[in-house]
């Protein structure tokens, strides 16, 4: 991979003449700087690495991993390209084992290749268009649904000014607008304003880094907490909403994400704030039946011991560093997706919004 300028707005993800750009997250909030994505190998490194982090984001990105194996392949025929795409679709999903769109979105491009190549008439150059196609398409698709869930959102949030969400569920985890953040976005347009409480968001700060960074360019009235200040935060009545994302929502609407969010559900209960999940049906997987089967992602302990470059623990210590948690359906008063806002009990609202789509 190799690192680039780009001279325009600032994105998360794009395909640019041919070449696979996206934004390394690391470097936020220092620099705002781009890398060429030239492998599959490089796809995997990228998202193993942070460098593109949040569900729809590595689903995007990993679908145009997916993209970038096929064209760059030598296979002599169809059936081959098939074979060697499945060992890119097995490898790339290998990248990280909680967020469910990864999986969704090679597992769509692979179905996508297999169904082109049963045409007679499908060749070899046909496939690898077709590919970037699907993988262009998933891309606008998750635009789309971002931007639907924000209208859903601002449905709900009509009386609410202060918000507090954790982790980054914003433009930098999607295509565009976010998730948890697009009723922010989307409300901007609209001239409806919102204070915004950013979670901090240990260990690696997607919160203060990325979160806190997006929103203030984009104007919003944003105060950076730790997240050790929530309940306090709450407690002064200066909270009306949790929104936050998800990595992968269980049938019965149990919900994994970023490690701390539970917490933070649990105190929005106890305040009686409504505590919303913003995510595309892309991280909705009905073949988990509760969040006890969801793969929670462990992390290196040096994220916790010295994270950034400074020892912040004795030498030696025993760390535990799962990424993710999961936030039993209870606590949780709405699922907003693309599709609407799915209430209680979720096995059903979640199961309609699904059939909706794939009747
Ligand atoms: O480890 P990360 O940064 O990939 O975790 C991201 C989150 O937990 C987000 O909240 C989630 O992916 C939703 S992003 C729209």
């Amino acid at each position: 991979m190799k690192s680039v300028s780009v001279a325009e707005e600032w994105f998360t993800v794009r395909w640019m003449n041919g070449r696979l750009l996206i934004m390394d997250q690391r470097q936020l909030p220092q620099a705002e700087s781009y890398v060429v994505l030239e492998t599959l190998e490089d796809v995997f490194e990228a998202i193993r690495t942070l460098m593109v982090r949040g569900a729809p984001a590595i689903g995007i990105v990993a679908a145009w991993g997916m993209a970038l194996a096929a064209n760059q392949s030598v296979a002599g025929d169809t059936q081959k390209l098939l074979e060697e795409l499945k060992l890119a679709r097995d490898y790339v999903a290998s990248a990280r084992p909680t967020a469910v769109n990864l999986s969704w979105a090679v597992n769509r491009m692979m179905a996508k290749a297999e169904r082109s190549a049963k045409d007679d008439r499908a060749t070899i150059v046909l496939l690898k268009n077709v590919l970037i196609q699907e993988a262009a398409l998933i891309q606008r698709e998750d635009e789309g649904a971002s931007r639907a869930m924000g209208e859903h959102l601002l449905s709900l949030l009509d009386k609410s000014y202060g918000i507090l969400t954790h982790c980054n569920a914003g433009q930098l985890a999607t295509s565009r607008y976010g998730t948890a953040l697009s009723p922010i976005y989307v409300g901007i347009e609209k001239g409806k304003k919102f204070h915004v409480f950013v979670d901090e968001t240990r260990p690696v700060l997607q919160g203060s880094r990325l979160t806190a960074w997006e929103l203030q360019k984009l104007g919003v009235d944003v105060t950076l907490i730790c997240d050790n200040m929530a309940a306090a935060v709450m407690s002064q009545h200066k909270v009306d909403a949790v929104i936050v994302g998800a990595d992968r929502i269980a049938g019965n609407g149990d919900v994994a994400n970023k490690i701390g969010t539970l917490g933070v559900a649990l105190l929005a209960h106890h305040y009686q704030i409504p505590f919303y999940v913003a995510a595309p049906l892309s991280t909705v997987d009905l073949a988990v039946s509760d969040g006890r089967q969801i793969p929670i992602e462990q992390r290196s302990s040096d994220e916790i011991v010295k994270g950034f470059g400074v020892a912040t623990a004795p030498e030696g210590i025993s760390v535990y560093n799962p990424a993710f948690d999961v936030t039993p359906h209870a606590y949780i008063s709405a699922i907003v997706t693309e599709r609407g806002v799915a209430r209680r009990p979720y096995s059903v609202s979640l199961r309609e919004q699904m059939r909706e789509v794939n009747p």
